[in-house]
């Protein structure tokens, strides 16, 4: 079979309202429709043009060399520095005073730096880390709390040329190890702790743990930040504040080719060992810089918050590079959306008078389970866009977003991207696109993004097939460090000269892209593929239902049969009339075919601490088979235990 069957149907469509269309920066479809062109028409026009708003210490030769295939080489020839892009170029004006980071620690605490004062923290903390010897070139590990000096460690990294290697806060020993091997780190930043659920997450004696056998690493710098105990190595580890206290602020950017490393940013594959995914200067800091500008429609005046964590590539690319080379506001929250109540993110909204949120689907799906009384106690009228990442969004966890959160004022970009490209790929632009529950509608420039079948060949409107994306973009990966057929093999042989992105999609008549999940989890029933995020939404639009996975598991009557795992919410109960009500609703909603054989009620999915449901997991559990399968990426084991019926 080469199609994966579609049973969506969502006919909603909201255009932005006069008002928001008005003041956007991209604010006509004749507008979007001319660039678009030229971006694939004329690529090296219309990058060579964004590319040179930024500022460069050696102009670049050539906009692209993709003689290489498929390692693109973007702006060649030319120089600069990430920390120029995203601090001093903001100094010599009136952003200088501005506040670039306004961070909110868990427990309430709060602290503000303008441009001017990241740029001396930047400085600094670049003298620190040279005093101690990182050099360009060399790989640093960082993993640490949401706390500013995280942003400030990324941003002196890039100030020195040394590629950081950021490892989400959330990691164990172990993944802590394997990462900081593969990258060859020879310094690890970290802090004694972060507060997470009103305690501290022990984030230093993690690091000691995974450093036991590094003789490569010679120095731990620690941040002080819950003042809890920690072990010390004498010779090895530096307090942050006694780095910085001996270090000056004169510390000018390292002139890095546009093709030098800027980062290596690990990403776990459903096999095999973590891949660091490898990004560049130049090509990475314009994607960062273009899409922020034009999905966020960011302006002078917005208080832009992404809630994702600086550990994962949304918070490098719309935490720190984006927005910051944008000279934008950007909140960064330390802690839990739930502590020390539910409704904390709506405090924040309303406490810092936030403009631009940027979530995931999970996040809104936990916000929909807790309870519409949490964001309505707070004012969030300073709210006029709105964004999701992650997965699929659900029609009915983004008409919530769209109701209890935007007011029914805010546009929602729906934006699709990954680890690996670097930037936002297929998004609505607010001022512009009509959108739609659970679409990421159109390509943003540069992107030429089709759905093909098992050959190749594209599909006509509305037939599911894989998504593949068919010219180079500046912000793209350019390899696995140190596995350079890996790369190859992985994005680039399933079609030749075609980057494959390894999820299903379908694009419908009016050419905009609907996300159907990775094409490792599709669901083959007597001979249909379908996809799992249709099902699931079909299943979560059931008024019992919060969240909701299925899978496949072995049938010998059908193949493979569909097996459902529910979350229900604080209206249902689990019980067997629910259980065949459920089955029900999804043969009535999309179809007989795609009715469950069998659904589990779970008290909670096993999800990676990105929010991602790791479908593999369930497979086994579905099918009754021991899992053999890499769990280091779950958030929860207990989950794991729950569902097989461990615990009980
Ligand atoms: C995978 C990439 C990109 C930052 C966070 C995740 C899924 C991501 C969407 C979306 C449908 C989405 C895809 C993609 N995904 N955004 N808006 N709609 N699916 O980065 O961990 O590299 O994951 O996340 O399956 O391939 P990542």
């Amino acid at each position: 079979m080469s199609q994966i069957e579609s049973v969506l149907h969502e006919t909603r469509s909201f255009p932005p309202s006069e008002a928001f269309r008005a003041a956007a920066r991209i604010s006509s479809a004749e507008e979007y429709e001319r660039l678009y062109r030229e971006s694939l028409d004329d690529p090296e026009a219309f990058w060579g043009r964004i590319a040179r708003e930024l500022p460069w210490i050696e102009p670049f030769e050539e906009v692209l060399d993709w003689s290489g295939a498929p390692v693109a080489r973007w702006f060649t020839g030319g120089k600069t520095n990430a920390s120029l892009v995203c601090v001093d170029r903001h100094l010599d004006g009136p952003r200088a005073d501005k506040t670039a980071i306004l961070w909110e620690g868990e427990p309430g605490d709060v602290r503000t730096l303008t441009y001017a004062e990241l740029g001396a923290e930047v400085r600094r903390f670049a003298n620190a880390l040279k005093a101690r010897g990182v050099k360009k070139g060399d790989r640093v590990a960082i993993y640490m709390p949401m706390v500013p000096e995280l942003a400030i460690a990324v941003l002196a990294c890039a100030r020195i040329g040394a590629p950081h290697s950021v490892i989400f806060g959330g990691f164990s020993a172990q993944s802590i190890k394997d990462r900081v091997e593969d990258g060859g780190c020879t310094a690890v930043i970290t802090a004694d702790g972060g507060w997470r659920r009103g305690k501290p997450l022990p984030l230093k004696a993690t690091v000691d743990e995974a450093l036991v056998h590094a003789k490569d690493v010679h120095t731990v710098f620690c941040v002080r930040r819950c003042e809890n105990d920690v072990d010390w190595v004498e010779g090895r580890d530096v307090w942050w504040h006694d780095a910085v206290a001996a270090a000056d602020d004169d510390c000018p950017p390292e002139p890095m080719d546009s093709e030098d490393t800027l980062f290596l940013l690990y990403t776990s594959g459903s096999t095999g060992k973590p891949k660091g995914i490898q990004h560049t200067t130049a090509g990475y800091l314009v994607g960062a810089y273009l899409t922020s500008r034009y999905v966020f429609d960011l302006r002078d005046d917005d208080v832009y918050w992404c809630t994702a964590d600086i550990g994962w590539v949304t918070g490098h690319s719309y935490i720190v590079y984006g927005p910051l080379a944008n000279g934008a506001t950007v909140v960064m929250y330390e802690g839990a959306p739930n502590e020390p109540h539910p409704g904390r993110f709506w405090e924040l909204v309303q406490k810092h008078k936030v403009t631009v949120l940027y979530t995931a689907p999970t996040a809104i799906r936990a916000f929909m389970k807790w309870g519409d009384e949490h964001p309505a106690k707070f004012d969030l009228s300073t709210l006029r866009l709105l964004g999701t990442v992650g997965e699929p969004i659900n029609p009915e966890a983004w008409m919530w977003y769209r109701r209890t959160i935007g007011g029914e004022r805010c546009p929602i970009v729906d934006t699709w991207w990954q680890t690996e490209t670097g930037a936002i790929m297929i998004t609505p632009l607010p001022g512009v696109t009509a959108t739609k529950p659970g679409s990421a509608t159109r390509p943003f420039f540069g992107v030429d993004a089709a759905v093909v079948d098992e050959e190749g060949n594209e599909l006509g409107p509305n037939e599911g097939g894989l998504l593949v994306l068919r010219k180079p973009w500046p912000s793209m990966l350019r390899g696995i460090w140190g596995d350079p057929e890996r790369y190859r093999e992985t994005y680039w042989s399933r079609f030749p000269g075609l980057y494959f992105a390894g999820d299903g999609a379908r694009k419908d008549e009016d050419g905009c892209f609907w996300i159907m999940g990775r094409v490792d989890d599709v669901l083959n029933v007597s001979g249909h593929r379908l996809s799992t995020m249709e099902v699931e939404s079909a299943l979560v639009s059931h008024e019992a239902v919060v969240e909701a996975a299925v899978v496949a598991r072995p049938d010998e009557l059908t193949g493979e049969a569909i097996c459902a795992f529910v979350t229900v919410g604080a209206g249902g109960e689990p019980s067997d009339a629910l259980r065949d009500a459920l089955k029900e609703h999804v043969a009535v909603e999309i179809g007989k075919l795609a009715r469950p054989a069998e659904v589990r009620f779970a008290e909670a999915l096993p999800k990676t601490r990105s929010g991602k449901i790791m479908r593999r997991l369930l497979r086994d559990i579905a099918a009754g088979r021991e899992t053999v399968q890499d769990t280091t990426t779950l958030e929860d084991y207990s989950v794991l235990a729950r569902l097989r019926g461990d615990e009980e």
